[in-house]
């Protein structure tokens, strides 16, 4: 696959359930509604790219079963090239996520085919590519694969560790970004620090990359080792009614806006906008907007 925008990353069946609060252990609880949607935070990145008028493929696996050739169908109807999604056996992911009367969710993944991506299959899928997007709902091997193709092919290298685990040795340098949370930002780089301080320090022990880290409903912080100064972008304030999949919303606008060669503030001011707007809707992918839904709720806003 030749598309600028090239995604590595999960698929998932995202079983929804709506609760009044998020249970504590040993609780048992009602849902007030169920639903099944397609998920996994490399399709739903590789989503919203798409949606946004990116040109975006996306390298990942599924299952030789129904919700593989559900989450197949629903991410090319979004756009999204798929040639480079391999069927693998073992059971398409699953994702339980919970959401509660306040937005906030509660997500759990059994990653089934998505822990069978191999270096092989990203190796060979990524032909051409400006941008290789990588997360960690699939394998180290299959995200260095991704990182050393970006390398190979020189383009730039997006990494979103989510969720996080420790990262591999040599798997970002400069030029590369990091997108994480405050509190993946906290495993990279904690103690009593500004966010702006962390992601600094972040930067200069992951061999100097850029670092931008999501702050939810507060926006985001944007420090580019080529300035040293953090930029702060200020989210929208929204009416928010599920925040399942906004971070994946960020992140394919993110690169969407990269693409079409925004600077990285301006695409990042984007990205901020779009994941504010995928809270006022539910659901992930469902939630996501397209263009000319961005813009105009960008101007009824004003
Ligand atoms: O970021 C939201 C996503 O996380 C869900 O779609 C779920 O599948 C998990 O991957």
């Amino acid at each position: 696959m030749t598309a600028p925008v090239v995604v590595v990353g999960s698929l998932n069946v995202d079983r929804t359930y709506r609760v009044r609060r998020l249970p504590a252990a040993g609780h048992t609880i009602h849902a007030r509604s169920r639903s099944t949607a397609a998920g996994g935070k490399g399709a739903n990145q590789a989503v919203a790219a798409a949606l946004l008028g990116a040109d975006v493929a996306l390298v990942g696996a599924v299952g030789d079963d129904q919700g593989g050739d559900d989450l197949v169908e629903s991410v090319a109807a979004a756009g999204v090239d798929v040639t480079g999604i391999v069927r693998v056996d073992a059971p398409t992911g699953e994702a339980v996520v919970l959401v509660d009367a306040d937005a906030e969710n509660l997500i759990v993944v059994s990653g089934g085919a998505n822990l069978c991506l191999d270096a092989a299959a990203v190796t060979s899928a990524v032909r051409a590519a400006r941008f290789v997007v990588a997360g960690f709902e699939v394998p180290d091997d299959a995200v260095l694969a991704a990182a050393a193709r970006a390398r190979e092919l020189g383009a730039r290298f997006v990494l979103n560790p989510s969720p996080m685990r420790r990262l591999p040795a040599g798997l970002l340098g400069p030029g590369a970004l990091l997108v994480v949370n405050e509190h993946e930002l906290a495993m990279l780089a904690g103690g009593d620090a500004t966010v702006g301080e962390r992601a600094r320090a972040a930067s200069g022990r992951l061999g100097g990359c850029d670092v931008l880290v999501t702050l939810g409903a507060r926006g985001a912080l944007l420090h580019e080792a080529s300035t040293g100064h953090p930029a702060e972008i200020v989210a929208p304030r929204v009416d928010a009614v599920d925040t399942t999949g906004c971070g994946d919303a960020f992140m394919g606008a993110l690169v969407a806006g990269l693409a079409a060669d925004l600077d990285p503030a301006a695409a990042a001011t984007r990205a901020v906008e779009a994941g504010a707007f995928a809270a006022t809707r539910p659901g992930a992918q469902s939630s996501y907007p397209t263009s000319e839904e961005l813009t105009r709720w960008r101007r009824d806003r004003q």
